[in-house]
This record gives C-alpha cells, sequence and structure tokens, in this order.
C-alpha cells in the first residue's frame, strides 16, 4: 500500500483527494447496493430537489490510526441516528442504521492509505451525505434520494488547535429559527451561517457564539460546535431546542461524571458566563477546543476566561481522555470505538 505523499502533522481542516466515495441510492421504494467510485462529481438533474429546495443533510464522524496500529472509528451508530433524525426532519427517505455503518465500514477501507499515522494527531473524517434527488419544481418532497459518503485526512478544525480562541456574539444573527432545523444536520443552517461566520473571522473571532433565537437570554452553541463551561466540579452545557445534539458533548458528559464531575444540561443564562472557570466548544471537528474570550459586540461586554491564554485544567483532562479512547491509548470502557479489521 503506497502512502500518499501528505505532510500529516500539519494538516488543516480542508478536503484532500482520496481514493474512493461510496454512494447508495433509494428508488422505486427501497436502497439499492453499495456503489464505489473514484469519481469526485455526480450528475444530477437540474430540477433536483436538494437544489432548489435544500433537501441536505450531512454528517461528520472520524477515523483514528491506534497506538497498536488499529483503525477505530468513534460512536457511528449515534451518527447513523442523527442522520436518521436530520432526514425525517427534511422530509427525507432515512436510511437503515445498519446500511449507514456498512457504508462507513466500506469507505474507511477503501481509503485506508489516507489514514494518518498515529501520532500526527490527524485523522480521517468520514462525511456522509443525503440529497434528494428526484426533479421537484412545486415545493415537495423527492421519491428518490443519494447518499454519498466520502472521506478525507483532517488536522484541527481551529488553526489555533488546542490553543485557546476568542468568539463573539452578536445578536444581529441567528443560525436558526426557534422551533426550525437547529437540532438537526441540515445543510441550510450552515448556509445561513456563513454570513455571520465570516463577520466573526473578519473581525478577529474564530466563531460566532450564538444566543438561543427567541430571547437571546440563553447561550446556544459556538459555530458548528457545542458549548460547555466548567466551574465547582461541574460541566454545564445548555439544553436547547435550536443546538445540535452533539456526540462529542455526550461522550465529555460521560467522560465528566467519570471523573465525578456533577453534569448541568439546563439553560446557560448569558450573565453566567463570567462565572465559569473554563469555557470550551466541542464537537467532530473542534474535539474540544477552549475559549479565552468571548466578547459582546452590542454590549461591549467582554468575559475574560483565561487570563494566561492557556487551556483551563478540567477542558486539557477531557481532551486528553476522548483523544486516549479515540487512539487507542486508554481502554474503550463505554464501548464507543469500532475496529475496522
Ligand atoms: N453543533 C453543530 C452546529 C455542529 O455542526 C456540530 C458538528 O457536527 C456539532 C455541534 C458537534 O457535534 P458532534 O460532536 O456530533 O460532531
Ligand atoms: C463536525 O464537527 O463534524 C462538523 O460538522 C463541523 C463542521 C465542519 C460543519
Amino acid at each position: 500500500m503506497k502512502q500518499p505523499e501528505i505532510d500529516w502533522s500539519n494538516l488543516s481542516f480542508s478536503y484532500i483527494k482520496t481514493d474512493y466515495n461510496v454512494r447508495c441510492t433509494y428508488k422505486d421504494g427501497k436502497w439499492g447496493e453499495i456503489e464505489v467510485s473514484d469519481s469526485e462529481f455526480i450528475p444530477l438533474h437540474i430540477a433536483a430537489s436538494c437544489l432548489h429546495y435544500g433537501q441536505e443533510s450531512f454528517e461528520g464522524l472520524k477515523a483514528f490510526r491506534g497506538k497498536d496500529g488499529k483503525v477505530r472509528v468513534f460512536r457511528m451508530d449515534e451518527n447513523a441516528r442523527r442522520f436518521i433524525r436530520s432526514a425525517e426532519g427534511l422530509k427525507m427517505q432515512p436510511m437503515p442504521e445498519e446500511l449507514f455503518c456498512e457504508m462507513v465500514r466500506k469507505v474507511v477501507k477503501l481509503n485506508e492509505r489516507f489514514i494518518p499515522p498515529y501520532g500526527t494527531g490527524a485523522s480521517l473524517y468520514i462525511r456522509p451525505l443525503e440529497i434528494g434527488i428526484s426533479p421537484r419544481v412545486g415545493v415537495s418532497p423527492a421519491s428518490e434520494y443519494l447518499v454519498i459518503m466520502l472521506v478525507t485526512p483532517v488536522g484541527p478544525y481551529f488553526k489555533e488547535g488546542f490553543k485557546p480562541t476568542k468568539v463573539c456574539i452578536s445578536r444581529e444573527y441567528d443560525r436558526v429559527a426557534p422551533k426550525g432545523t437547529g437540532s438537526i444536520k441540515a445543510g441550510g443552517n450552515y448556509g445561513a451561517s456563513l454570513v455571520a461566520g465570516e463577520k466573526a473571522h473578519e473581525l478577529g473571532y474564530s466563531v460566532m457564539l450564538y444566543l438561543d433565537p427567541k430571547e437571546k437570554k440563553y447561550i446556544d452553541e459556538c459555530g458548528a460546535a457545542n458549548f460547555f463551561g466548567i466551574k465547582d466540579n461541574r460541566y454545564i452545557t445548555p439544553a436547547s431546542e435550536s443546538i445540535l445534539p452533539s456526540i462529542t458533548n455526550k461522550s465529555l458528559r460521560q467522560l465528566a461524571r467519570d471523573l465525578g464531575m456533577t453534569v448541568e444540561e439546563r439553560h446557560v443564562p448569558l450573565e453566567e458566563l463570567s462565572s465559569f472557570d473554563e469555557i470550551a466548544a466541542c464537537g467532530t471537528a473542534a474535539v474540544c477546543s477552549p475559549v479565552s474570550e468571548i466578547d459582546d459586540l452590542d454590549t461591549g461586554e467582554k468575559y475574560v476566561i483565561s487570563e494566561n491564554g492557556e487551556a483551563g485544567p478540567v477542558t486539557t483532562i477531557l481532551y486528553n481522555k476522548i483523544r486516549a479512547i479515540q487512539y487507542g491509548e486508554e481502554p474503550d470502557t463505554h464501548g464507543w470505538c469500532e475496529i475496522i479489521e
């Protein structure tokens, strides 16, 4: 197996062409066979419902080359179930969990030479997506769907890696509507976040920290990642109908409990920000990214979380713990990883 010429330790979070992607079509009331393709393109009807009415959802998960040389995929059953919820939320055909997992195993094995070596800090990002492909001019759901899974080797999502970043708050932008599609992984949510995201970048912040879209009183989430705060041996994370239930956050909550911490999932009022000892954004891409400062662009308020610009001790422990499980350095006591033979 010839290794590609990639500087694994300096990868960013971006697309690199790999050998294969896998595809599966829902047609005539059933899912077809898994197809393997070496093309980066798809033939698509110009009136496909995904192009006109946003019938698109996606997922993100990772495969890791472990210390023992084995390949581990993290919690793909959770992604499979969220993929089903996203499909249901967009009136698309849900893909059965087992078929989703079969496609993940296949695309990882086919692209084995692109799984970054152990010790480089990089991983193989797996991006499943589903689109409605039937022509629709009137607003109605498609009858045919295509699921594609592509992979690409990635490094850290935020260029700072595990160094704390600054984020900002603005009441000018909502990511999603109060009873909208925030809790599913609809591509449209991300399109709708681009203006705010670019504004944050222009002002020197890594992302926008969104408030709840209804009252603008509570913390929702941090760009394409969930939010958590630490104080008094407590792990506190927002309960909200408009955030994406993060699988990383769910895992960190379990690890926090394992460490004897109290976990609170509840509304987090904006005023509470100043009381946290540590704050971080968490997600598959972001892993656990510490936040050093939060600037409220409307009120001018600055919440300085990390005076010395370093990650806090609890965030560091949680980050190391989840990475150790993913890279097979510590026992996977919760059965989160599947080894791909
Ligand atoms: N929130 C949003 C809006 C996201 O896009 C993501 C990424 O998937 C997350 C949170 C983190 O979720 P997960 O940990 O399942 O990747
Ligand atoms: C992820 O964490 O997997 C994400 O989807 C974040 C972003 C790249 C959309």
